[in-house]
């Protein structure tokens, strides 16, 4: 069903950023956080392509359809998860809100360090946990409630897309997090030649 492959395809480009997130977190534990706007520009990546493009088609497409479906989300046999579907949105919002705000005091703050590690710890374990649990318990059910009605799902996305003004391809999103994934990697000394 293309209106879930679609987000599980997401999924994929959203962990390519959590690896980015994930080496951000090793390089600062060591007192070499790399530049600010490096990391500025994978926050960036979070804010456009989690919160206002992929959550947004769960938020705003994927549940209503499923509610409807099923006449009522605690009809749903996953509403619990769609309880906590919402509240991680919302939870990472806040923790890349955190991330931004110890950002400027990074390498000079040993207090904003420990705020920035700690919202990006819990970012990158809710997230991994967030899409597991999405992939393993929602989506089957959703394919399964949702049958007949991929076409007009992924009107819906588009429709979204178009109401947000976000044009930018799956491909696009995974050049920039390629890019920054490469610029985030420290770098490493070539052995001298004996
Ligand atoms: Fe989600
Ligand atoms: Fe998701």
């Amino acid at each position: 069903m293309e209106a879930i492959t679609t987000l599980v395809d997401e999924h994929r480009v959203l962990e390519d950023g959590l690896d980015a997130l994930e080496s951000v977190i090793k390089q600062t534990e060591a007192g070499k956080a790399p530049p600010a706007l490096k990391i500025q520009q994978l926050l960036d990546f979070y804010a456009d392509f989690a919160d206002e493009r992929h959550h947004r088609k769960e938020e705003a497409v994927l549940i209503p359809n499923l509610e409807q479906s099923c006449g009522g989300r605690y009809l749903c046999p996953h509403s619990d998860t769609l309880d906590r579907m919402q509240r991680e949105h919302r939870s990472g919002h806040r923790l890349i809100g955190a991330m931004r705000d110890a950002l400027p005091k990074l390498s000079k703050d040993p207090k904003a360090r420990e705020a920035f590690l700690e919202a990006a710890r819990t970012y990158v374990t809710m997230q991994r946990e967030h899409i597991k649990l999405e992939e393993e318990d929602l989506f089957p059910e959703a394919e399964a409630i949702l049958v007949g009605h991929d076409t007009e799902l992924m009107a819906a996305y588009d429709r979204r897309a178009a109401d947000a003004g976000e044009s930018r391809s799956l491909r696009e999103f995974q050049e920039i997090v390629d890019g920054i994934l490469a610029g985030i990697q420290p770098t490493i000394p070539v052995p001298a030649s004996t």
